[in-house]
């Protein structure tokens, strides 16, 4: 368990998943069968991700979130409380299995992922009432759309409703996200593809991805930060673009790097609100995570990147 080391609190609102990380020469064709080179049995789930890597990072954690009852659920609370995040508000939901995702992981490190809610199709906006009192001590609410779309607005007009600062990862994307219910979200940070699906507009340049954010800043977004993978980042508001260049690695496995940025990110803003400081130290930790595979834990301890 890493020890808490301030007393500014993320609530992370999201998904657990159980990663099923298989590595592949190629994908099979329809039909065919073919040999992979290696498999493993990981913690993930975009939202238990990002949990993860503040909690890592040494800021105080908690969680709203929904396990199965099955085989996986008991092991995946086991582990949040492990990293030291609070859990007093994720529970299982009876008869039904826990979110799984069957990951594939090519040569170059890239990644290819489905997803089986699961249990996590059943956190409702009920559960963030229930769970209110704990969120009001928190100081930055972290969300993604692993969970009902009501669940994530009922969370956001809660939280602007409440004074508190929300930080909204697309991912992944879908065309149904309202922009007229996320208008009031402080952080919004998709990758270029979840741009790209949000806009219809293309995002694989910097510049491009410019574009596009501000057609999002246009419908009332605060900031927006696009996570460009290899590229670094690209801070985006109504003043100026900011590219955050990247740190350069040899990748392995880039699963759950965005989820290393966005912990990474909110672990060091709620310590003082220091933008630029965030987006530095969220680049270089998802960089790293990207040498080592999995998702969880793939990312370093507060004490292994300080040493860095
Ligand atoms: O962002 C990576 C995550 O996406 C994986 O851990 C998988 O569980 C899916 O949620």
């Amino acid at each position: 368990m890493t020890k808490a080391n301030n007393s500014k609190r993320i609530g992370v609102i999201g998904s657990n998943m159980v990663d099923l990380v298989t590595t592949i020469d190629r994908m099979p064709r329809t039909g065919e069968t073919l040999e992979a080179p290696s498999f493993a049995i990981g913690h993930g789930g975009k939202g238990a991700n990002q949990a993860a890597a503040a909690a890592k990072l040494g800021a105080a954690v908690m969680m709203v979130s929904r396990v199965g009852d099955d085989v996986f659920g008991a092991g995946t609370i086991a582990n949040l409380r492990d990293l030291g995040i609070d859990t007093t508000h994720v529970a299982a939901v009876p008869n039904t299995s826990s979110g799984v995702a069957p990951i594939f992981v090519d040569a170059n490190g890239d990644n290819s992922i489905l997803i089986v809610k699961g249990a996590n199709a059943h956190l409702l906006p009920a559960d963030i009432d229930a769970a209110a009192s704990a969120l009001l001590r928190c100081d930055l609410i972290v969300l993604q759309l692993e969970i009902p779309l009501p669940t994530v607005y009922h969370a956001i007009a809660w939280a602007k409703a409440n004074g508190k600062r929300v930080l909204l990862n697309p991912a992944p994307a879908t065309a149904a996200l309202a922009l007229d219910r996320i208008a009031g979200v402080d952080f919004f940070m998709p990758n270029q593809t979840e741009l790209s699906i949000l806009t219809d507009l293309p995002a694989e340049t910097v510049a491009q991805a410019e574009t596009a954010a501000r057609r999002l800043l246009a419908a009332g977004i605060g900031t927006i930060v696009v996570t460009l993978g290899a590229d670094g980042a690209l801070l985006v508001t109504r003043d100026a673009a900011t590219h955050i260049p990247p740190v350069k690695v040899r990748a392995r496995d880039t699963s759950g790097a965005g989820d290393a940025f966005i912990g990474a990110f909110a672990a060091r803003y709620v310590r003082d609100g220091d933008l630029h400081a965030a987006l530095t130290q969220a680049c270089r930790y998802a960089a790293d995570s990207v040498t080592r595979p999995g998702t969880q834990k793939s990312f370093a301890t507060r004490q292994e990147f300080d040493r860095l």
